[in-house]
């Protein structure tokens, strides 16, 4: 039985209940299934990092709450009288445009746009000692010293797209600002709608990571964090509950790490060489 049919078949189990079967989750993989079935599996502080980018729930042009004390019930203002945005479970809507971006990827990102719960985040907190949330500005979370700018320079002031993205962090270090194109190359494939690029990852990792460290994300989507953190020769766990892209993200990870290898092959045969010739 595959973890997301054992899940599916049991999914009253208590989180106690769940942790005699923790042994299912192996480091270095990355899992189908819903992040808080996967965190339940895990110890106390198991992970050094967690690097995560949760659905902030704005697809469809409004922001579709799944708890309505999401922004801690301080935020009211934004309350919608609109009838439509009142049957979205909390009701907060805050326009976004979108244009082709949410024509060509709407529907899908619908079914899975939703803001997670605050047990989510007491959930990640407990499972990992340090955390970079991506999209932290819509949640309500601490104060934080240390956050994380993602500067997209190739978005123009007046373009229907974020410039900037912000992600919280708890680490005790100085805020940091990464710029970074959100262009993505013609030659690759491309297919998660809001998939963050590799270079992001290798940064953060590059900035905050020693060897041996564990790494979380619960929100795979492509997969580029688990591609970076295979450079960084960190060990990682991802979850992704859509199917889709579970198994896309399996494929190209498959295929760019046999790359990677034999890139390495091809450099360590040339560092060979070049001794022999000394
Ligand atoms: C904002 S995207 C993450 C994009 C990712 N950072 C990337 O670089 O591709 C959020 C992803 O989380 C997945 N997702 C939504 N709810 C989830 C849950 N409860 N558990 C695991 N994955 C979930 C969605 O299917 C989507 O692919």
């Amino acid at each position: 039985m595959t973890e997301s049919a054992f899940w599916l078949t049991f999914p009253k189990l208590s989180a106690d209940m769940r942790t005699g079967y923790r042994l299912m989750l192996e480091l270095n993989h990355s899992y189908n299934m819903d992040c808080m079935q996967g965190m339940a599996q895990f110890p106390d502080g198991y992970f050094d990092l967690a690097v995560v980018d949760p659905p902030y729930g704005g697809a469809g042009n409004t922001f579709k709450c799944s708890d309505k004390t999401r922004f801690g019930g301080r935020f009211d203002r934004y309350r919608s009288t609109s009838p439509a945005v009142q049957n979205l479970a909390g009701g907060y809507s805050i326009t976004r445009t979108g244009g082709a971006w949410a024509a060509k990827y709407g529907k899908k990102i619908i079914a899975w746009d939703n803001a997670p719960r605050p047990e989510y985040f007491d959930e990640l907190f407990r499972v990992s000692k340090q955390q970079i949330i991506w999209g932290g500005n819509y949640f309500d979370l601490p104060p934080c010293r240390c956050f994380l700018i993602w500067n997209k320079p190739n978005i123009p002031t007046d373009f229907t797209m974020a410039q900037c993205e912000f992600a919280w962090c708890s680490l005790n270090e100085n805020a940091k600002l990464i710029s970074l194109s959100s262009t993505r190359s013609k030659d690759a494939k491309h297919w998660h709608p809001t998939e963050k690029p590799i270079g992001l990852y290798d940064w953060i990792f590059r900035l905050f990571c020693h060897p041996g460290d564990k790494i979380l994300d619960t929100h795979l989507g492509s997969g580029n964090s688990r591609k970076a953190a295979y450079d960084a020769g960190l060990d990682f766990i991802g979850f992704e509950v859509d199917p889709e892209y579970y198994a896309k993200g399996c494929a190209d990870f498959d295929a760019y790490a046999a790359q990677q290898s034999l890139f390495r092959q091809a450099a360590a045969e040339s560092a060979g060489e070049q001794l022999c010739l000394l």
